[in-house]
């Protein structure tokens, strides 16, 4: 049994199979899909899991409540692997109520066509389960348009309850929980480069919702966050709001990310100058992509870490080297604001990379450019190699503040 606070367990599952979430991106350590269980003079279930792990849910349930009947369901979030159990859970507790808002309701009849034994809340709205209250904030676009949080407290301000927040996916990460489930338990280190990974990459987009969400929350001390994916966050609360906040408002180090596609080497050659001459300017925070062999999600991860973005690629069939068009697409729907935007390319016998990843930062990105496009025809000459070295170094003035 794993118990949080005097009334509340964790009864999740961990997800060591999928490969990809969402058909997207890479679990390498997998991701857990978390429900947590009120036991009080009403039981409360918050989320659900993904269908496929259906009955060691209900073994997880069981093992706090054995045959006690659970009384409510809240949906903070429909997306189906927090929701995909929901009607078979209603096989098992048939007069279980649902709690959600309007638009959870609408999701829940196209999903799983559940129109019945439904309780609609809105923002402010309150339950009492006993010894705790549950407040119900809404909270769009972080990442649905049907998000929303729950506050689980005490109003005698129990100090064996404390206050806890039902995030969803807010301030969730990827990978699995092994064993410990609580921040405090275990060693947060692989989890935090994958909270910005999962932050970017699903939520990232919606950077103003994010900050609107947080305004709500901001007069509620809370000691503990029980999001959808990943731990427990006890002793990192402030830290893992920070990160949010941080992210949401697209603040970033000054560091720079040189992503760049190469068929034979020549792009990538002169990838390295442009680092190099970063790195002797005396910026330390490079990290560099081979856009074929790393997937995205760690480069537009990187991307929300660092202000300076320099892309660089072949011409291929009198166009760009298709998979740079890929990323670039990506990341011009992330909406990352503030950036700093480099280019180079290469051509064989009809330039047009350059003029194409010009092209996607004029209309779609719009970072500040930074330094003049570099050409390169075939291979690096002495005067194209100066020209990478003059941009690496302008990166790097500009991002460490030299030039500003
Ligand atoms: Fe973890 Fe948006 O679902």
């Amino acid at each position: 049994m794993k118990q949080i606070t005097q009334h509340t367990f964790y009864v999740g599952v961990n997800d060591r199979n999928k490969t990809l979430f969402e058909g997207l991106w890479p679990l390498p350590c997998g991701v857990s899909y978390n429900s947590y269980l009120i036991s009080d003079e009403k039981v409360c279930l918050i989320d659900t899991v993904e269908a496929d792990f259906f009955m060691p849910f209900l073994e997880n349930i069981r093992e706090v409540i054995g045959e006690r009947p659970i009384d409510y369901v809240v949906v903070n979030h429909m997306e189906p692997d927090h929701s995909g159990s929901l009607a078979l859970l209603r096989q098992f507790y048939p007069d279980i109520q649902v709690i959600g808002n309007k638009k959870t309701f609408d999701m829940m009849k196209g999903f799983y066509q559940l129109t019945t034994g439904l309780q609609e809340v809105k923002n402010g709205d309150s339950i009492e389960l006993g010894s705790l209250r549950l407040q119900f904030v809404m909270t769009p676009m972080v990442h649905w348009p049907e998000t929303m949080m729950t506050i689980a407290s005490a109003p005698d301000a129990s100090p064996a309850d404390g206050t806890i927040l039902f995030s969803g996916d807010a301030f969730g990460c990827f990978g699995a929980l092994n064993g410990a489930f609580i921040d405090e338990q275990m060693n947060c280190d692989d989890f935090w480069p994958e909270m910005t990974r999962y932050y970017s990459n699903i939520v990232g987009k919606y950077g103003t919702p994010v900050q609107m969400a947080l305004k709500k929350l901001a007069g509620v001390k809370v000691d503990y966050i029980c999001a959808t994916h990943g731990p427990v966050w006890h002793e990192n609360v402030e830290k893992v709001i920070g990160i949010y906040d941080r992210l949401s408002r697209y603040e970033a180090e000054p560091g720079l990310v040189i992503c760049y596609g190469t068929m034979y080497g020549n792009t990538e050659r002169a990838a390295e100058v442009i680092a190099r001459a970063a790195a002797q300017e005396g910026l330390k925070n490079i990290v560099m992509y081979n856009v074929s062999m790393t997937h995205h999600s760690y480069i537009i991860r990187d991307l929300f870490r660092y202000r300076g973005l320099i892309v660089g690629a072949p011409t291929y069939n009198t166009g760009l080297y298709h998979e740079m068009n890929v990323l670039l697409d990506e990341l011009s729907q992330k909406d990352i604001k503030g950036r700093l935007f480099g280019c180079f390319g290469s051509y064989c016998w009809a330039s047009k990379a350059v003029s194409e990843i010009q092209r996607w930062n004029d209309e779609r990105l719009k970072y500040e450019q930074v330094g003049a496009p570099v050409e390169i025809k075939q291979a690096l000459t002495p005067e194209t190699t100066a020209q990478c070295e003059a941009l690496g170094r302008e990166m790097a003035r500009r991002l460490m503040g030299k030039d500003d």
